[in-house]
């Protein structure tokens, strides 16, 4: 079984540089997208702090829905365009929304999200395969720096559930 490790790091880089270590380790020579993703999404929810939801929505073709997630039950399907996964997901650009309050089209799935980074996640062919989304209870929890590790975390799960 996959214990999730203390983290000692002193820096939120150090946090990150060490988690994306547990990540390759754990996704290796497993090549289940829905495994990996919902053995991802629970590492990364339960070793950073200060997070109320962390998930995924898949691209089905049409529009993103809801993959493996830690948190409340959320909203189910979201268009292209709508809200800040939908603008991950067709910018193809990392959202880093300090305050969801100030993100116009921002959809509320659980109320008690106040900050989120969502990172879209595109495959070698260049197709979306969907977005990678945390959510947290407190106003600017994530920074630039979180973007980073947030944005390295994702490669590395790409490359695990690379086809
Ligand atoms: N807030 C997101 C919706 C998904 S939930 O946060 C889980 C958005 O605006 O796209």
């Amino acid at each position: 079984m996959f214990e999730i490790k203390a983290n000692h790091a002193t820096s939120k880089r150090e946090q990150y540089a060490e988690l994306a270590e547990q990540v390759r380790g754990m996704l290796a020579d497993e090549p289940s997208l829905i495994a990996n993703a919902a053995n991802f999404a629970a590492l990364v929810f339960h070793s950073l702090p200060d997070f109320n939801w962390a998930g995924f929505y898949l691209y089905d073709g049409q529009e993103l829905v809801v993959g493996p997630f830690q948190g409340k039950p959320a909203c189910i399907r979201i268009a292209l365009g709508r809200g800040v996964c939908g603008t991950a997901a067709q910018t193809r650009q990392t959202q880093l929304v300090r305050n969801v309050h100030d993100f116009d089209g921002h959809i509320a799935c659980d109320a008690a999200s106040q900050s989120e980074i969502v990172v879209p996640l595109v495959n070698a062919d260049g197709s979306l395969l969907g977005v990678w989304d945390v959510d947290s209870p407190s106003v600017g929890r994530f920074d630039e720096e979180d973007r980073a590790g947030m944005e390295a975390l994702c490669a590395v799960f790409m490359e695990a559930v690379k086809p």
